[in-house]
């Protein structure tokens, strides 16, 4: 399709960042406004978006109900935000529960950012807002005095994703409408790499999954097309007394998790399985999506008979059980994937619209505030009207 309606530039990447993974990754467009929207307009930017990952609109005045017709549009079947709506009952005890205020008028969009705002705000009452902290989350957060030196995390490294019942949402759009002003920081690995990453206060990390995926070696990729992710049932009330790893990527082994029989009722059909591999509905490539702290299960089939078995990982295929073995492979095949070179940081500024592709790519806060530190951002997602699809025959001939 010619983009006929807006112009698009490469995003501004980081010196951090290797360009040759970000040739096709993140698209700043020029020329749209969301009051003169129409449905030829919206096209293109949803083909875009499946094709570039990231579209950053600069300078936008964007209201909540522009917000939610925007994300609707990728997905015209649904309309409850991406967790749901119901915020109370059985969800209460969940991590994600305290981050977000639901703007009444517009209820699949949020509220999210940090210090609390000096009006009543989209019907929201001097809303407190709390900008997530490692310290809660990692199981040995940061010294406070490296905080103080500027050192920060990866607090979660994750899909926007309800992992139970609910479909992950397709987009995320993320509108920032107040962004306070800091220094640079320091985001530490502490894995043993000593690798390290230059971030922007309160900054946003992505990184590709087709990168993630395209990086491994082969028989981590035929490992990769073979392998299904079982998660486990409430997995934010499952987790919600587990430690992250200092990369924020997965849970630490400390046996913290809920039993299954403690959790809110939950139902065996709403459990969620997805392939390790979400395949792009415009481009065909495979994005590695996987959301390691949820991850309960790996179901791994057999090589295909017609594959070399010299060198392949599981040969026979395998339930994966033990905790333990489930984050290790991940870890393996996640890692690789969010090396500083990979990273991309969103240098937020007042007005930013980005829109997400949230089945395509892996996102991590970053940074600490104070309490004084004022952020305000809208986000929407809607739970997806379908699920991800996992590689096809072809995928599977080539990688596994
Ligand atoms: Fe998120």
């Amino acid at each position: 399709m010619a983009t006929t309606h807006f112009t698009y530039n490469p995003i501004p990447l980081p010196p951090s960042a290797d360009p040759v993974h970000f040739k096709d990754f993140g698209r700043k467009v020029e020329g749209f406004d969301p009051a003169k929207i129409d449905d030829s307009q919206m096209e293109e930017i949803i083909e875009m978006l499946y094709k570039h990952s990231i579209l950053l609109f600069k300078n936008l005045k964007l209201t909540p109900k522009q917000q939610f017709e925007m994300t609707h549009a990728f997905d015209p079947k649904t309309e409850s935000y991406g967790h749901g709506n119901n915020k109370t009952g059985s969800t209460k005890a969940s991590i994600l529960h305290p981050d977000l205020k639901t703007i009444p008028h517009q209820p699949q969009v949020q509220l999210i950012g940090n210090g609390r705002v000096p009006e009543v705000y989209e019907g929201l009452d001097h809303p407190q807002l709390k900008h997530p902290h490692h310290r809660t989350f990692h199981k040995e957060p940061v010294s406070l005095e490296d905080e103080e030196n500027g050192i920060t995390r990866f607090y979660r490294w994750h899909i926007d994703a309800a992992l139970y019942a609910l479909s992950p949402p397709k987009v995320t759009t993320l509108y920032a409408v107040k962004v306070p002003q800091g220094e640079p920081q320091t985001c530490r690995y502490d894995d043993g790499t000593g690798d390290e990453l230059k971030v922007p206060l309160g900054g946003t990390v992505f990184v590709s999954g087709k990168n993630m995926f395209d990086i491994l070696p082969e028989q981590y990729k035929s490992l990769a097309v073979r392998t299904k992710v079982r998660y486990a049932p409430h997995p934010y009330v499952w987790m919600s007394k587990a430690h992250a790893l200092p990369t924020g990527l997965g849970i630490e082994n400390e046996g913290l998790e809920m039993d299954l029989e403690d959790l809110p009722e939950w139902d065996e059909s709403k459990i969620k399985v997805f392939p390790v591999c979400w395949k792009n509905p415009v481009t065909g490539s495979l994005h590695l999506q996987v959301h390691p702290c949820g991850a309960h299960q790996l179901l791994i089939d057999p090589l295909p008979p017609t594959s070399s078995r010299e060198n392949a990982l599981y040969p026979d295929g395998a339930t994966v059980t033990d905790l333990a073995q489930v984050r290790d492979i991940l870890y393996k095949l996640q890692r690789p994937g969010i090396s500083p070179e990979l990273c991309y940081a969103q240098d937020w500024e007042e007005g930013d619209l980005v829109l997400f592709h949230n089945r395509g790519l892996l996102h991590s806060v970053v940074g600490a505030f104070t309490p004084d530190q004022l952020r305000m951002f809208h986000q929407c997602n809607l739970a997806a009207s379908d699920e991800p699809l996992g590689p096809d025959a072809e995928d599977l001939k080539t990688h596994a």
